[in-house]
């Protein structure tokens, strides 16, 4: 039995297959739309979500499966004291598969040791969140057509944004990955990822304004200032509209670079770069659902 916990847990030749699974997908739905039949997906989630768990049901809806789940610790037997651990012994005579997010770093990979279905991590706290990436990089190799070569920009909470490491450390397994970090001092990117970079020879750069690399960017990746993560609201305050990206900062951008983010967006791109081409957050959401497909069926061995 196979789980995901981690971008890693896939090799590269493995995820070729998981994008090509995708990318079939999209081209051909009702292909797969009766290959879940009889089976069931629990979505279990500690911590709010819109579209990683809304995307989870539909994946598995597309497949003809079905889906049950909680969206709310407060809703769950959690409010009464019960441990992962246990939930996901229980959760396993119900389901098949199970995707789980958690504010608590680690929480669904002790789910992941007592289960008996495969155990999906959908977001555990600053640390991980795996999915996010497979759509990530599913959304770059359809529309750029490979995932090697590019310098990259993430910009914004680099420090508490899951999506951000679980990224960076699935990008430095291809050819050519440059970095550049944007975000201000107190919201850099974790000291052990830079460390990483550096003991790999993986070049990258740490910039405080936008300005000061957008002509070099092919991707950038933008992201929220997570009101959540912080200890102090004085701090979010003061941040959270750090960066705002409007059409005046892409004047200076590369014609074909591509804006990501995992959504939701709060202040950090105004509505007005939505419908320039390289803005490319609304099809990522899209991509997400193709690769929870591929993912459900690979992690529950059905072949079509
Ligand atoms: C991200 C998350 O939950 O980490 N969103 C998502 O899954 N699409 C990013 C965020 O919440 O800012």
């Amino acid at each position: 039995m196979r789980h995901l916990m981690n971008p890693l847990d896939f090799s590269v030749e493995e995820l070729d297959k998981l994008f090509d699974l995708a990318n079939n997908i999209e081209a051909n739905p009702a292909k797969y739309a009766h290959a879940c039949e009889g089976k069931k997906l629990a979505t279990c989630f500690y911590e709010p979500s819109t579209r990683t768990r809304l995307s989870f049901e539909a994946a598995m809806l597309n497949l003809g499966g079905q889906v049950l789940g909680f969206s709310d610790a407060a809703s769950s037997s959690a409010s009464k004291g019960e441990s992962v651990s246990d939930t996901i012994r229980i959760i396993s005579c119900y389901a098949d598969i199970c995707a789980m997010r958690h504010p608590k770093e680690g929480a669904p990979m002790v789910a992941a040791e007592r289960s008996g279905i495969p155990v999906i991590n959908a977001g555990d706290g600053g640390h991980q969140h795996p999915t996010q990436t497979l759509t990530d990089l599913l959304t770059i190799r359809s529309l750029k057509g490979r995932l090697g070569g590019f310098t990259v920009g993430l910009c914004g909470d680099l420090k508490f944004g899951r999506t951000v490491h679980s990224l960076i450390n699935a990008l430095i397994r291809y050819d050519d990955i440059h970095f550049i970090f944007i975000s201000p001092p107190e919201l850099k990117v974790p000291d052990y990822i830079t460390d990483m970079l550096t003991e790999r020879g993986i070049i990258y750069r740490e910039v405080i304004r936008l300005e000061d690399c957008m002509p070099d960017l092919d991707l950038l990746y933008m992201t929220r200032v997570q009101r959540e993560r912080f200890f102090n609201e004085e701090d979010y305050v003061r941040l959270k509209d750090f960066y705002i990206l409007d059409k005046a900062k892409l004047s200076d951008a590369k014609s074909d670079m591509l804006i990501l983010h995992p959504l939701p967006r709060v202040n950090e791109i105004s509505i007005e770069v939505d419908d320039d081409p390289r803005a490319v957050y609304f099809k990522q959401a899209q991509y997400g659902v193709y690769v929870r497909m591929a993912l459900i069926l690979t992690l529950l061995g059905i072949d079509v």
